[in-house]
């Protein structure tokens, strides 16, 4: 028996992949295909792929093609394929005639001639418009936001609004980018997109008359106070037909997801205990520590914490228990949030005012999972088991300091729903806090 094998990423199938897949087979008996992973495709830089690995993974295996379909997630597997699976024939398309080469040490290499005039670019980039986005708020979030501008295609910054014109100016003097500070109004006319990096208690209402107007949505955190307010904003998005989108930029990381992935995968068993901790001892003079109403760490860092919890269990909580240690003021210095699930138990700490070692722990039947600070980074995880020897490490690519990866989840939405963090578990995020605010309210501080 013949054994053919090629690679690809298949995003938006279409006919050069049928055509390829259908004389790859004719080479041989039996056809296997590698599928590129999202974490692959982006340690080689092709970052803009709008199908996910399991959609792609569907098209090839609709064509009956392939005998066989397996992941492709690392440089260097193609050798380790070929030797595990014994294969007699390589081959790809003659767009990389020469970059196989080295592989017919074990193999015979076929470079097939590529089908002309279509490929998965073409056809992203005649789907796809140049998203302008405005940024609301010009402080340390915003500058951050445009140095990363240029590692995100598809996305345009072209103005920023601060209605305090001042502070709005020296932003346009230092970026070159025009800012509004009269008019809401003037500002939205000029752009398809917001990014909403405003103080915490602005964010909700910017975002909403944003989507009213018709324009995307990306909402720096918290998006609401309360999930009504969440929910409601979602359902006017539906209504006008943008997307809106919180900015938890750890739920769009290449490694968290590969985190989560691993821990779904059931290589540590059934999951019975979360534990996400973040902390950071804030400057006594910032906005985190000085405004007792909408500062301290519950409305500064909840939600990252929130976030393995509500993908790994889901948004149906049975029960939640918030505790923290509040300064005279009111503002909390440290606060824990219990949840209990059927089968599983979680916490999400998280602190400006005490410091700990801010780890994520995963634990279930089998084993644990790992991920010290900063997990929400997650440029590294353990998966340990009762035997310290079948420790695995991993190593997760991530790069500048990941809001690139929200930029371009953001664009990918706008272009094709594609949702990396859901509507059921932001509108969970924003019941939360609402738990949270009510008791702030209630202590009256
Ligand atoms: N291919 C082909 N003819 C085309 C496009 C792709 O024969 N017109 C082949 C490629 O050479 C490769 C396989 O199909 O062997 C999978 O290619 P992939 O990179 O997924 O598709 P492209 O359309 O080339 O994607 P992109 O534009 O993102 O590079």
């Amino acid at each position: 028996m013949v054994k053919v094998i090629t690679y690809g990423t298949f995003d938006l199938f279409h006919q050069g992949h049928v055509k390829l897949l259908e004389r790859a087979k004719k080479l041989g008996d039996y056809l296997i295909v590698g599928v590129t992973t999202e974490h692959f495709d982006e340690a080689r830089g092709k970052v803009n792929v709008v199908d996910s690995c399991l959609e792609r993974v569907e098209n090839v295996r609709k064509t009956g093609l392939a005998d066989e379909i397996i992941i492709e997630d690392h440089a260097g597997q193609k050798i380790e394929d070929i030797q595990k699976y014994n294969i007699d024939i390589f081959t790809v398309g003659s767009d990389w005639v020469g970059t196989f080469d080295y592989l017919s040490a074990l193999c015979k290499v076929v470079y097939l001639e590529r089908t002309p005039n279509i490929s998965s670019t073409l056809l992203r980039s005649s789907q796809f418009q140049i998203v302008k986005v405005g940024i609301i708020g010009t402080g340390r979030i915003a500058a951050r936001f445009v140095a990363e501008e240029k590692y995100v295609s598809g996305m345009n910054i072209i103005c920023t609004f601060n209605p305090e014109a001042e502070s709005g100016k020296l932003f346009e003097k230092r970026y070159g980018i025009r800012t509004y500070s009269e008019s809401y109004e003037r500002f939205l006319d000029e752009v398809d997109a917001v990014y909403v990096a405003s103080p915490n208690e602005t964010h909700y209402e910017y975002a909403r008359a944003a989507v009213v107007a018709g324009k995307h949505v990306l909402c720096e955190n918290p998006i609401a106070f309360n999930g009504r307010d969440a929910e409601g904003l979602f359902s006017l998005a539906e209504d006008s037909g943008v997307v809106i989108l919180e900015g938890i930029k750890t739920a769009y990381c290449p490694g968290f997801q590969q985190l989560i992935n691993t821990a779904r995968s059931g290589q540590i068993g059934e999951i019975r205990d979360i534990e996400a901790c973040f902390t950071r001892l804030a400057n006594p003079r910032s906005r985190e520590c000085t405004d007792a109403r909408f500062g301290g760490a519950f409305l500064e860092y909840a939600v990252y914490t929130l976030l393995p919890i509500f993908k790994l269990y889901g948004t149906q909580y049975q029960d939640v228990k918030i505790h923290s240690i509040k300064r005279e003021d009111g503002l909390d210095l440290y606060t824990k949030i219990d949840l209990m699930y059927g089968q599983g138990m979680a916490t999400a700490k998280c602190g400006v005012g005490v410091k700990t070692e801010g780890q994520l722990v995963i634990s279930g039947t089998k084993g644990y999972i790992l991920a010290e600070s900063p997990w929400w980074l997650t440029k590294k995880y353990k998966l340990c088991y009762e035997d310290p020897g079948k420790t695995e490490t991993f190593e997760p690519k991530f790069q500048g300091d990941g809001l690139r990866y929200e930029m371009s989840e953001f664009v990918a939405q706008i272009n094709k729903n594609k949702y990396l963090l859901t509507k059921n578990e932001i509108v969970a995020m924003s019941e939360i806090t609402e738990i949270f605010m009510e008791e702030r309210m209630r202590s009256g501080k």
